[in-house]
């Protein structure tokens, strides 16, 4: 049996990383893994209730760190680690790092606080790699447009997105193993042969 395989997508709003979750949930489909395309806050009945409490009802800061990661043990434990105990690919649109980059870098929420919290309810559990869709807030900003309801973070402003993704770059510099950085800002396929390349690099295609 392929041992399970956690790929997580990060990067601000508007990066561009959901439309190529999609095409590597097809790409790694056609080389037989067993994929499990999966999101956060959500991805089981119970998270996918405490993502609408946090893009949408107010709260504090603490409040969103504890549901977030509330949000995450279910996760986990109702359907990451099974689907990696069984040997499947999980592909992630979002995970820790986000917590990071969010509630720690834009909301500027005690990073130790969710190192400790990261501790807790991972027990260890990393991505075994994360995709890192980079690219100047400004831009990312343009491409977004006019959300008709915004939630939480989608009505932030740029400076809230810039402390964001100060708060990915500090993480991926902290584990360089662990992230590969897209230069988001290109052209779709562009983006894609990037991701290609990543991908080839790995050995468990
Ligand atoms: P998305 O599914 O459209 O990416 O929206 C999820 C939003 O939630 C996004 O703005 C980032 C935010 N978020 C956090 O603030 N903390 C987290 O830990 C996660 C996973 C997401």
């Amino acid at each position: 049996m392929k041992p399970g395989r956690f790929i997580t997508f990060e990067g601000i709003d508007g990066a561009g990383k959901s439309s190529h979750l999609d095409a590597m949930a097809a790409w790694a489909r056609e080389r037989g893994h067993d994929v499990v395309l999966t999101r956060e806050p959500g991805g089981t009945a119970l998270a996918e209730r405490l993502r609408e409490l946090v893009l949408h009802a107010p709260m504090d800061a603490l409040t969103e760190a504890l549901l977030v990661f509330a949000a995450r043990r279910d996760h986990l434990v109702q359907l990451i680690e099974p689907a990696l105990a069984r040997g499947s690919l999980v592909l992630c649109d979002r995970f820790t790092d986000a917590s990071f980059a969010y509630q720690g870098g834009g909301r500027g929420f005690s990073l130790e606080v969710l190192g400790r919290l990261e501790d807790w309810v991972q027990q260890g559990r990393q991505p075994d790699l994360t995709l890192w869709f980079d690219l100047p807030a400004a831009t990312a900003a343009q491409r977004r447009g006019a959300v008709r309801a915004p939630d939480r973070f989608e009505a932030q402003d740029l400076a809230f997105f810039e402390r964001v993704s100060a708060g990915y770059a500090q993480r991926a510099s902290a584990a360089p193993e662990r992230f590969a950085r897209l230069h988001a800002q290109g052209e779709r396929p562009a983006v894609w042969a990037e991701i290609q390349d990543v991908m080839r690099t790995l050995a468990w295609w």
